[in-house]
């Protein structure tokens, strides 16, 4: 099924029943298990769940390059229309790493390597996600380019990781995962350890470039407030499969989310203008994922949970256009509106 109907207009990625597993010694790790969604042209996805729900794995998922011991098992990922489920390893660092889909790692900016210059560390991403070719000069051209398109001064290629501020780093690993060019780019909690006003430079800079280059991110983030303010579409996931999709002004609208996990999720964000005497929190914690529960995996802690939730699992339901949820009493309530 598809997330959006946008006639004529073809998804710059579409992904399908994706399942990507981590096969440690304790048994297999579901950690995407069956999540499908497309992302067209200039538009923001937003992803946001707990921690440990199977954001950073779908991020990885959607280059092809899981961290061992995972794998992905089954499922479909057309970038731009190339299938990339099954290419080789050689094929996905040469075609389509980074020239077609690139991702900012949650924490880059903390591991640049340290005795490597920004030009070096620059060079290297082009080595090995090109030919290797660059007759015309054209990569120190790129370098430059997109150092000056992210706010920072040419001669900072010169200069080593440790001598820039936070806020600096963040956006030399911004502009090391925009220079090849791609279509589509994972932002994996890319303003989660910047101060507030740092924050907001970076997030204004991310919109300026989506703005600007016609590009599309996977945004991903626990902080709603930024999903609110960054994302055009949100796929709320629990442990490790899709709860919710829908656009953000539904989310985020006055009739808010339909799925109870991100009713919780919502109402556990603290606002600056509400005065609350306690803050809402979700009861229990996510399911462990090489044994998740039967039924619905959010059923042990969700309060309108009823014996059909605990023995089948829901079925992925459209509520109203492009509108996705998992849940049995979201879809019983909205089979009760419409009568
Ligand atoms: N390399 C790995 N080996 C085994 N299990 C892993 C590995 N990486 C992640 N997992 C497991 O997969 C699940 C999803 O992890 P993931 O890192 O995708 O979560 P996340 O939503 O990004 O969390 P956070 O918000 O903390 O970044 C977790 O149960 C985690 O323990
Ligand atoms: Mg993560």
């Amino acid at each position: 099924m598809s997330d959006t109907s946008k006639a004529g207009v073809r998804p710059v990625l579409s992904v399908k029943n994706l399942k990507l597993h981590y096969f440690t010694s304790k048994g297999a790790v579901r950690a995407l298990d069956g999540v499908s969604f497309d992302l067209y042209p200039g538009e923001t996805l937003g992803l946001v769940g707990e921690s440990g729900c199977g954001k950073t794995t779908t991020g990885v998922a959607l280059l092809n390059m899981p961290s061992p011991p995972g794998r992905i098992v089954e499922g479909s990922i057309l970038i731009d229309g190339t299938e990339i489920v099954g290419l080789s390893d050689r094929a996905l660092r040469r075609d389509i790493r980074w020239s077609k889909i690139s991702m900012v790692f949650q924490g880059a900016m903390n591991c640049l390597t340290p005795v490597y210059t920004i030009r070096e560390l620059m060079e290297e991403t082009w080595n090995e996600h090109s030919s290797g070719n660059d007759p015309q000069g054209t990569v120190e051209a790129l370098m430059i380019k997109y150092v000056r398109l992210v706010g920072l001064p040419e001669n900072v290629l010169d200069r080593y990781p440790h001598e820039l501020s936070g806020g600096m780093k963040q956006r030399v690993v911004i502009a090391m995962a925009l220079f090849l060019e791609p279509k589509v780019i994972v932002m994996d909690e890319p303003t989660t350890a910047l101060d507030v006003i740092v924050q907001a430079q970076i997030l204004n800079l991310i919109k300026g470039l989506k703005r600007d280059l016609g590009l599309s991110y996977i945004f991903i983030t626990h902080d709603l407030a930024t999903e609110a303010e960054i994302a055009d579409k949100i796929m709320v996931m629990y442990a490790g499969k899709m709860a919710e999709l829908g656009d953000s002004e539904k989310i985020f609208g006055p009739r808010g989310p339909a799925h109870p996990y991100t009713q919780k999720l919502l109402a556990s964000t603290p606002r600056l203008r509400k005065r609350v005497s306690e803050l809402a929190f979700i009861p229990g914690s996510p399911p462990d994922l090489i044994d998740p529960p039967r039924g619905c995996r959010f059923a042990p802690r969700c309060s309108f949970a009823k014996a059909k939730c605990f023995s089948t699992e829901p079925p992925v339901a459209e509520l109203g256009p492009g509108h996705l949820v998992a849940c049995w009493k979201a879809m019983e309530d909205e089979e009760y509106e419409r009568t």
